[in-house]
């Protein structure tokens, strides 16, 4: 029970690593709100976990921080752990891309965490375990053809997380990111299922020889929100099982 007694929101979680990590914070005995977009099914991701809050909000929306943040210290009585983890892909080669998809990519997986993250500071402060995780990818620091703004909002998340890390050390608070490699999950697994073969490429790339799971991530994600995590903020964990290490 690495989280008894605390109280967590974890975005985009009706699938993948959202939905495995908020379970797991809830079996180590935390109390999560669990938010994704309507219509995703986030309470039916839920609908056995005892422990586990849902609320159907795009982190998008303009009033998405205090919805959010607020709906949950009202739920809980207070915060301690912040996973912002919704995110979404874009593919478009730089020179076709529509600043529609730029502006959303960057909506979704910067701004938006940045705004929960603001509002959840005071918050946090109060807590005896601040604990703020966010979710980049290995696309933080490597980059593919189409991934323009995939890979500049990924590293944006991992420059925000490194200064909030800095400037909320003096209230013990920790700040990392989490930078995923190749997992199954709902991201991944429309292509993965209708192209095998791709997903073979990606399992053999990495060390380790195999796709990462939603769990792999959610382990993760705890030792950083829990007190394992204590001494560690700045910094972003990467869980590829070894994809990236080949230049
Ligand atoms: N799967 C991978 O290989 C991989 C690799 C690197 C990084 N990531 C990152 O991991 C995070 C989780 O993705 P996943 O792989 O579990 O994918 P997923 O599609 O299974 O889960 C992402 C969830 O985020 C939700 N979401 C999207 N936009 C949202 C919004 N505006 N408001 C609220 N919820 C929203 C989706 O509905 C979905 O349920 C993302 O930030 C993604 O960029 C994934």
């Amino acid at each position: 029970m690495r989280l008894n007694g605390r109280v967590a929101i974890v975005t985009g979680a009706a699938s993948g690593i959202g939905r495995a990590t908020a379970q797991l914070f809830a079996q180590e005995g935390a109390q999560v709100l669990a938010v994704d977009l309507a219509g995703k099914g986030i309470a039916e991701a839920h609908k056995d976990q005892q422990h586990v809050a849902t609320l159907e909000k795009s982190v998008a929306d303009a009033d998405a921080a205090e919805a959010i943040v607020d709906g949950a210290v009202k739920r809980f009585g207070k915060l301690d752990i912040l996973m912002n983890n919704a995110g979404v892909a874009s593919n478009a080669l730089a020179e076709l891309m529509a600043i529609e998809d730029w502006d959303r990519t960057f909506a979704v997986n910067v701004r938006a965490p940045f705004l929960l993250c603001q509002r959840a500071i005071p918050h946090l402060k109060s807590s005896a375990a601040g604990r703020i995780v966010n979710v980049a990818s290995v696309m933080a620091e490597g980059t593919n053809f189409g991934l323009s703004a995939y890979c500049a909002s990924k590293a944006g998340v991992a420059g925000l997380t490194r200064t909030l890390a800095l400037e909320l050390g003096k209230f013990k608070i920790t700040a990392n990111y989490l930078l995923p490699g190749a997992i199954r999950t709902g991201m991944t697994s429309p292509l993965w299922d209708a192209r095998p073969d791709i997903a073979d490429i990606w399992a053999n790339k990495a060390a380790l020889r195999r796709l990462g799971q939603p769990e792999d991530l959610a382990k993760a994600a705890l030792f950083l929100a829990s007190d394992d995590g204590a001494f560690v903020t700045g910094q972003g964990l990467t869980v590829d099982g070894g994809l990236m290490l080949r230049v």
